[in-house]
């Protein structure tokens, strides 16, 4: 009789252990698979806030998909925490740009230009770097316009390595506003330099023009060289500091180089120097030019 009553007993264990069982791996794997999917999730979201092209566009016509492949080239190898920042840098570079388009960019960017590059662009160190090794002597009384200024990076960095006289130009009013707050600027005019003599500056004006992130897609053209050379007295320095890599897809700079030999052939200026640096811009290199004016 006990033996009888003993064997339903076990039966409905077995189906309540093999129940339990297959609970528990289902259970298991629903969590398993929501993990997994959580996780492929927020990398999926973290990739697109990252590759958002900021501030707004999508390659729609055949021109912004060409605006697309050109930003590309530039975002290559860019860190992925630097990303928003270059997308930002990149919004007053897109390729077509009108220059009133950069300027109004520049001066929504204000007060956040510093903090957005702030570890991320080396050139106003190396701009000012540059300009004092052909300073031994006389930094107190050379003459210098930092041109392109934008908040005054490039003009701090010129003021700590003992330069005094120091004028800034540039076409954001908004960014100049930042730059004069630091009270290292003489004049700061507002204006673009372009191939036309810029209102109020007179010819053989400065020892040195220094630039820094001036050039660039729907920035300074080429043709302003001759305004440079013009503002700046015999024997004079310009020194460029840019992106190496705008000399390759930047269409306005694949003719800076031998527009500058030109400018040379015709006796206006002599190269002193050209160098690649490291690290101009999200760990992009740079490309440094010094002339003299002759
Ligand atoms: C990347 S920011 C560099 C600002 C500053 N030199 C620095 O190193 O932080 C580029 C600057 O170039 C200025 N810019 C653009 N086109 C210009 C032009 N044709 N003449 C003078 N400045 C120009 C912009 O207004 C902007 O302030």
């Amino acid at each position: 009789m006990n033996s009888s009553n003993q064997a339903p007993i076990k039966r409905d264990n077995l189906i309540a252990m093999l129940l339990a069982y297959t609970t528990c791996v289902q259970v298991s794997s629903f969590i398993f698979w929501l993990v997994f999917l959580l996780q492929n999730y927020s990398a999926l979201l973290l990739k697109q806030r990252n590759k958002r092209f900021h501030p707004e566009s999508v390659a729609e016509t055949e021109k912004q998909k060409y605006t697309m492949a050109h930003y590309e080239k530039g975002m290559k190898d860019v860190p992925g925490e630097d990303i928003h920042a270059y997308n930002t840098n990149y919004s007053a570079h897109r390729e077509g740009i009108a220059p009133e388009e950069m300027v109004e960019i520049y001066n929504k960017w204000g007060e956040n230009y510093e903090k957005d590059f702030a570890g991320r662009y080396n050139g106003p160190v190396i701009a000012a770097t540059s300009l004092a090794e052909h300073f031994e002597k006389g930094r107190r009384d050379a003459y210098v316009l930092d041109v392109a200024a934008g908040t005054g990076m490039v003009g701090e960095q010129l003021h700590h390595r003992g330069f005094t006289a120091i004028d800034g130009l540039d076409p954001s009013k908004t960014l100049l506003n930042i730059a004069e707050r630091k009270n290292i600027y003489g004049r700061l005019i507002n204006s673009f330099i372009t191939s036309e003599p810029t209102a109020s500056i007179e010819e053989d004006t400065y020892d040195a023009i220094v630039i820094s992130g001036g050039m660039g897609e729907g920035h300074i053209k080429c043709s302003a060289l001759n305004e440079m050379i013009r503002i700046v007295k015999k024997g004079g320095l310009i020194c460029i500091v840019m992106r190496e890599e705008y000399l390759d897809y930047v269409e306005e700079y694949k003719n800076l180089e031998p527009y500058m030999k030109q400018l040379e052939i015709e006796g206006k200026w002599e190269k002193m120097e050209r160098k690649v640096v490291p690290n101009y811009s999200f760990q992009k290199n740079g490309i440094v030019f010094t002339y003299k004016v002759l």
